[in-house]
């Protein structure tokens, strides 16, 4: 019943935590995806493009407490700020799943009882470590001093009766089918990691927890629910219908899983596969795990290490540039495909993405349109002219960059296959350079044949590779393809164009071509004051005032770059330093973790503090004399977050706690009621 040669292609993103707002990290996922699913699109296959949410982790139950609203209203808010932003960047999705809807807990719950029907599902006691952050267990070996090393988030011990899961049957048989598909794990740096993490041995693994409100229960044992990991994978299957729809299989198994890395090898490389191993259900076809946007070698999140929100962002490339909002939109879908290497990590810099519009959007792109159009213009009224043969060399380069964008995607490096299609757009930039159409005009206008011939030979080559690099696009950046093809005057349904249309054909001659439109132009301001990144951040989604209904934080519509009021007089001899200076200092919220007297010091105490959500660092406090360890552990403190590490007693000091100067004695500041961990101070 299950078919192997589907003519559909089902791709999913993983599904998105809703405890804060999305940014340009979920939306590389989502924006990978979309690309993809529309590429398999022009290529004539039916596409089941998957994203949604995933509501009943324990962290988003805490979100939502720290803010003071229901639980249901939290996560009803996010999830539309989620489907907000991804209409916002042009994304098709056919499906948003999210995990409290009726038909994912059915699905998952029939999954579990199935599951204990064949017996890989058993009753034990467990009792071990559990790390709420990462919503996963570890072993005695894989903590210290209360720190997962793996994600650097604190655990805590944890002893229950609970389900297990038998993992470990599956050890040999995940190696098995590593090995008979060379190609199912992607990149092959990571298929690596995941067959070391194999030959350790997997071990069963606990599946619930106590049910504390929030949670699918356990079918027929309402006192546990279903640890989310196990739960969430099992969306992709819900949203086939399975078990309830009988055409559930004509999706399934999905082509591709893609995500983020820290999901990889744990649950999309093991425990999904093993799961479905269990009940005996095709493997879906490709699990493939990209690299991070860090900022400053760390992962970019929602705090601490912020990255922009993705609407906010192209709202500020479309006023820094004046291109048109959906423009503006596309030219984000190219810079983050553009930029990040899809492979390892990938430093995160909105002035990266600046300069990177400039050169190849507005300078290479633009200028080989708006040369090739003004030209046609100029010299033949935008008429297209006839032409006997085309440029050989020119048809040529065309095909093999076109193999090379295929061959990019089919291994999902999206930036590379952007890279080939640049190759023609450089090519066609000097090619009019060498060929100076100019001087041929004005030899072919003072009768010289070959001139005239040759001129109609160049202009065509350059109007051919125009709309096919406009075709290529295409899945990067919809609306300006559209916009480029319509200034060739390229006939085209209103659908996106298709993956034949990317061979040499040549504009039929009378085609009128034109007017010329520049679709982005450049940046003149390339720097990012700090404050303009802090306004561009994924705030956490905190309320102004406790109660107010969550969606409202999804607003990512307030200006960028507001002009400033006039400044009052300033007085001349007063030790002023700017605003722009204070915006350079990073004061965030921070909770200490675990602390230490340095060995043969007196004065220094080693601090681990927590100062975002992903950002577990080690600081060196001269506070000693003042606080013993014991008083500091779980306060909250005001912390220097981007002081230039420095190391002392040979450990690296990532950052400085903040205290008042007593004559000479240290008070710690700390704010006035416990705040989100990772809150900016300013
Ligand atoms: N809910 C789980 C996934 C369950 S799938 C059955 C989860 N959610 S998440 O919201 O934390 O992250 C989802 C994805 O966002 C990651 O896999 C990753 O693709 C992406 N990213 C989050 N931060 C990122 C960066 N800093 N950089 C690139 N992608 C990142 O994990």
């Amino acid at each position: 019943m299950i078919r192997d040669s589907k003519q559909s292609y089902y791709i999913t993103t993983p599904i998105y935590y809703v405890n804060g707002l999305p940014h340009v990290g979920s939306a590389l996922t989502t924006l990978s995806c979309d690309v993809l699913a529309r590429y398999q699109k022009m290529k004539g296959k039916h596409v089941v493009f998957l994203t949604g949410t995933d509501e009943n982790a324990t962290k988003v139950q805490q979100a939502a407490e720290k803010v003071g609203v229901p639980t249901m209203e939290f996560v009803d808010g996010l999830a539309t700020a989620f489907q907000e932003c991804w209409t916002d960047l042009h994304i098709e999705h056919t499906d948003f799943i999210r995990t409290t809807e009726q038909r994912h807990v059915q699905a998952v719950q029939e999954f579990f009882r199935l599951l204990v029907e064949s017996g890989y599902v058993y009753k034990d006691t467990y009792e071990g470590w559990y790390s709420v952050s990462d919503e996963t267990f570890f072993r005695d070996s894989e903590v210290k001093d209360g720190i997962a090393v793996e994600s650097g988030k604190p655990v805590v011990r944890v002893q229950e009766e609970n389900y297990f899961f038998k993992l470990s049957a599956f050890t040999q048989p995940l190696l098995d089918h590593i090995e008979a598909n060379p190609s199912w794990l992607l990149p092959e740096f990571r298929k690596n990691e995941v067959v070391s993490f194999l030959k350790e041995g997997l071990r069963d693994m606990c599946i619930t927890r106590t049910n504390k409100g929030w949670g699918i229960p356990v079918p027929g044992d309402e006192s546990k629910v279903i640890y989310v990991w196990f739960d969430a994978v099992i969306n992709y299957l819900a949203a086939t219908g399975w078990h309830e729809n009988p055409n559930w299989a004509e999706a399934w198994p999905p082509d591709v899983h893609f995500m983020g890395k820290e999901i990889f090898v744990r649950f999309h490389a093991t425990l999904w596969p093993a799961m479905l191993m269990a009940l005996g259900l095709p493997l879906p076809k490709q699990v493939y795990g990209h690299g991070w946007w860090t900022i400053g070698g760390q992962k970019g999140g929602k705090t601490g290490a912020s990255l922009p929100h993705p609407t906010r962002l192209a709202k500020f490339i479309a006023e820094r540039s004046g291109a048109e909002a959906p423009l503006a939109v596309d030219a984000l879908r190219y810079l983050l495909c553009r930029e990040m290497n899809f492979g390892p990590d990938t430093e995160f810099t909105v002035e990266n993405l600046l300069r990177r519009f400039n050169t190849d959007l507005a300078n290479d792109m633009g200028n080989l349109l708006n040369r090739t159009i003004n030209m046609m213009v100029k010299f033949y009224e935008g008429i297209v002219p006839e032409v006997t043969t085309p440029d050989a060399d020119i048809v040529a380069l065309a095909g093999e960059v076109r193999a090379g964008y295929e061959q990019a995607l089919s291994v999902f490096r999206l930036n590379e296959a952007l890279e080939v299609a640049w190759r023609l757009v450089a090519r066609m930039n000097k090619y009019i350079d060498e060929k100076a159409p100019w001087a041929l005009s004005k030899a072919a206008k003072a009768g010289d044949a070959a001139s005239a011939e040759a001129l109609a030979q160049v202009l065509t080559a350059c109007l051919e590779v125009s709309r096919i690099v406009a075709v290529l696009v295409a899945p990067y950046m919809p609306v300006a393809s559209k916009a480029i093809l319509a200034q060739l005057g390229y006939a085209h349904s209103d659908t996106a164009p298709l993956w034949e249309e990317t061979a040499w054909k040549g504009l039929p001659a009378g085609t009128k071509v034109g007017p010329p439109q520049p679709l982005f132009p450049r940046i003149q301001e390339l720097t990012v004051a700090d404050d303009i990144l802090f306004a561009l951040g994924s705030a956490n989604p905190e309320p102004t005032e406790k109660k107010e209904n969550v969606s409202k934080v999804s607003d990512a519509t307030t200006p960028i770059g507001t002009p400033v009021p006039p400044s009052p007089p300033v007085d001349p001899t007063a030790d002023y330093i700017g605003i722009e200076d204070f915006a350079k200092v990073k004061l965030v919220v921070a909770e200490i973790l675990a602390a230490e007297p340095v060995p043969n010091t007196t004065k220094l105490l080693r601090l681990t503090v927590q100062a975002s959500e992903d950002d577990t660092r080690t600081i060196l406090s001269g506070i000693a004399e003042y606080y013993t360890p014991e008083e500091l552990v779980g306060r909250q403190i005001v912390l220097l977050a981007n002081l230039q590490p420095r190391k002392m007693r040979g450990i690296e000091s990532q950052g400085m706690l903040l205290a008042a100067d007593v004559e000479g004695k240290a008070i710690l500041l700390q704010p006035d009621k416990s705040v989100p961990i990772g809150s900016r101070v300013r």
